[in-house]
């Protein structure tokens, strides 16, 4: 079997790989415009792996080269599609970037899909299409709330896309997965959440911090309406989050009367605050954490965090790692970055 995986040199892309050479004979081929990322993760790949992969230089947004990609491996038989950009406040800044980029490309692969019959997508959603939301945990089921950022809405129509595309396509399958807030490395330390420019992200923020690569960290906001007052989220292990892509490709492929769409939430269940992530980085890292309190971040919603019961029956899957072995992971990675 042959599997394409969009983004396949990002965070979330590069541990599914890892996941599913590991744990299948599937071949992967990868493609990543690198605006996020750098080829060296495949080399990361292979050292974890030991295995090799082919690897593509395209940007999804260009119709032509997308084409050709199928034209030349015309028997993909799954699709993973993780490209995007992920930044809830740059696309506050910047919506017409994420519009193009993330609606495009997806139309791209889509328009794909059907003209090679590839049976089978997952593609990469969020939680924040939920917006803010009263009652948590969140179900599938929760109706949406008005979105907090224009990454988000990217998110909701993405998923729209899919669905009226799946609903005239009957022979092909989807499922969009919403992932509430991957974090961490891969055990190894080898791999793990490698922005090009500063983070946005509240995990390499605190590593970058802890390692002295930043000065110091702030807390967008304290005044909310939760336990301590910074937003509570459910932060998830990004190796979870990548068994989770290979059981979803597994399902759709050995299960007939899989629906021919679904959404799933892939979250622990678990609402974890800013100033409890930093406690446990601080606990099992023995180090103090320079921080400050700043404004609200525009674009953040206050609470959320997942009812995952869906993954667990429709997958077959469990999260197994602790917000520690997050944050443990997360920290082995930036030390091994550091000795390079
Ligand atoms: C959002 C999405 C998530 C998506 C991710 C992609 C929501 C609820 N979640 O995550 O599904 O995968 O974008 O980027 O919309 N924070 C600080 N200081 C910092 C950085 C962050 O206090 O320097 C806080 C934020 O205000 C937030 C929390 O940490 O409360 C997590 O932020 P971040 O890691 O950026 O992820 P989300 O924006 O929640």
């Amino acid at each position: 079997m042959k599997i394409l995986i969009t983004g396949g040199a990002g965070y979330i892309g590069s541990h599914t790989i890892i996941e599913m050479l590991e744990t299948t004979n599937w071949e992967v081929i990868a493609v990543d415009n690198y605006s996020n990322s750098t080829e060296d993760t495949y080399e990361r790949i292979e050292k974890i792996t030991g295995k090799a992969i082919k690897y593509y230089n395209i940007d999804l947004k260009d119709k032509d080269a997308t084409h050709k990609l199928f034209l030349e491996h015309n028997d993909i038989q799954g699709i993973i599609h993780f490209a995007a950009f992920k930044s809830v406040s740059e696309s506050v800044a910047n919506p017409l970037m994420y519009y193009d980029n993330n609606i495009n490309s997806l139309l791209n692969i889509l328009a794909c899909q059907k003209a090679f019959k590839v049976p089978y997508l997952i593609f990469s959603s969020s939680c924040s299409v939920y917006g803010n939301i009263n009652e948590l945990p969140v179900t599938e089921e929760t109706p949406f709330n008005k979105t907090e950022s224009p990454y988000a809405y990217t998110k909701q129509i993405g998923e729209q896309l899919v669905a009226d595309f799946i609903k005239v396509n009957p022979a092909l399958k989807a499922i969009s997965l919403r992932y509430f807030n991957p974090v961490g490395a891969h055990k190894s330390g080898l791999n793990g959440e490698l922005p090009l420019s500063t983070p946005s992200n509240l995990v390499p923020y605190i590593t970058q911090s802890a390692i002295g690569k930043l000065s110091q960290l702030t807390i967008f906001g304290n005044d909310y309406n939760t336990k301590d007052g910074t937003c509570v989220r459910d932060y998830i292990h990004v190796s979870d989050i990548a068994s989770a892509h290979v059981l979803a490709l597994q399902q759709l492929i050995k299960t007939p009367h899989f629906p021919s769409q679904s959404i799933i939430n892939l979250g622990t269940g678990v609402g974890v605050t800013v100033l409890e992530v930093i406690e446990a980085f601080e606990k099992v890292t023995d180090k103090k954490l320079n921080y400050t309190i700043g404004e609200r971040r525009a674009g953040d919603v206050a609470a959320i965090y997942a009812n995952n019961d869906k993954a667990k029956k429709l997958l077959n899957w469990k999260p197994i790692y602790t917000i520690e072995d997050m944050m443990r992971s997360a920290w082995k990675w930036e030390q091994c970055l550091n000795k390079k």
